[in-house]
């Protein structure tokens, strides 16, 4: 069985763009592939100075994994930190990474851009999520479109090495969910911690229901037709429960006589049923620290077994051992 990988950031709470975006397409990846999913929060650490709060959204993200159906016994889920290899392979392959390609990586592309003060981590954050790849010969990375080119950086760097030292390390295919498209947020623009936009996914009913009555929508009228593909409350409707189950709600709002509050109610229900259960789950797994720990120290164990021979073969091929 092909070996497939990903990971998030736990840089904030879990959203419904985490959701849709990643967490159900990769799970949806277990039957066909032998799955890793791991929480990146060494990469976290490039834009979260603050221990407390990167140890609680770890925790959080892997609760947000089991509740959402991961299955540990089969998949593997682990903490990036706890597998040491990762970091250790980074530093042999930055060897291998060429300044220039890093220098036309995006996401350091557009912090220089915004004059934000850049830090190393920032700059080599393609290669250490090469390492991540590298490390356990996944062959299959399913990612947003945004994480494309990193994953042409890691087989840059992998096929870099590779020329070197023969063909050691597994070049990867990014396979990018096609019917996957951005995931807008409470304000229409891309549902990002960063622009503050975001729907946590397991807020009680509550505090849920408020958040989704203040997504924004434009002044048409009750009576007025409406253009759904417009309306982000829409599109995160189509989203959760599919075009064909989404296709009468998009009738009723082009027709008229439908208004933006009956939409954000349906949107609302949607949640609560398809996340309802989860939620449940998910508060279990959080009261439940050292279960949570024990899921994630057998999932590192198995990690850094599986990293093993593939490190000892790259440590000995550079002349370290
Ligand atoms: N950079 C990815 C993101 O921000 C997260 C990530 C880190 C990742 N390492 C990875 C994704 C390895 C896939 C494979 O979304």
């Amino acid at each position: 069985m092909k070996i497939a990988l990903t990971g998030i950031k736990p840089s904030g709470p879990p959203h419904l763009g985490n959701y849709l975006g990643m967490i159900r397409p990769a799970l949806g990846l277990a039957a066909q592939y032998r799955c890793l999913y791991f929480i990146a929060d060494y990469h976290a650490l490039t834009t979260l100075h603050d221990g407390a709060a990167l140890r609680q959204h770890t925790r959080a993200l892997a609760a947000t994994w089991l509740a959402l159906g991961l299955n540990a016994d089969e998949a593997l889920l682990y903490r990036q930190s706890d597998v040491p290899e990762i970091p250790e392979l980074s530093w042999i392959l930055s060897c291998f990474t060429s300044k220039g390609m890093l220098d036309r990586a995006h996401a350091y592309k557009d912090a220089v851009a915004q004059n934000r003060e850049v830090s190393v981590g920032v700059y080599t954050y393609p290669v250490l999520m090469a390492a991540d790849i590298l490390a356990f010969g996944a062959q299959v990375v399913p990612v947003g479109r945004d994480q494309k080119q990193h994953v042409e950086i890691c087989r840059d760097i992998a096929q870099r090495f590779n020329h070197v030292y023969g063909e050691l390390l597994t070049v990867p295919e990014a396979v990018i969910q096609e019917e996957v498209e951005t995931i807008p947020g409470l304000d229409g623009r891309k549902m990002s911690k960063s622009y503050d936009n975001t729907l946590p996914l397991f807020l009680d009913s509550g505090r849920l229901r408020k958040l989704v009555m203040r997504i924004a929508t434009d002044s048409t009228p009750v009576e007025a037709p409406k253009d759904p593909e417009a309306a982000p409350v829409f599109l995160l409707y189509r989203h959760l429960v599919g075009r064909e189950a989404a296709a009468g709600l998009a009738e009723k709002l082009r027709a008229g006589g439908t208004g933006w509050a009956a939409a954000k109610q349906a949107l609302f229900e949607a949640l609560e049923t398809v996340l309802g259960e989860a939620r449940t789950r998910y508060e279990q797994w959080m009261a439940d620290g050292s279960a949570l720990e024990a899921v994630l120290q057998r999932g590192a164990e198995r990690a850094r077994d599986l990293a093993a021979p593939r490190m000892d073969a790259i440590r000995r091929a550079v002349g370290a051992r």
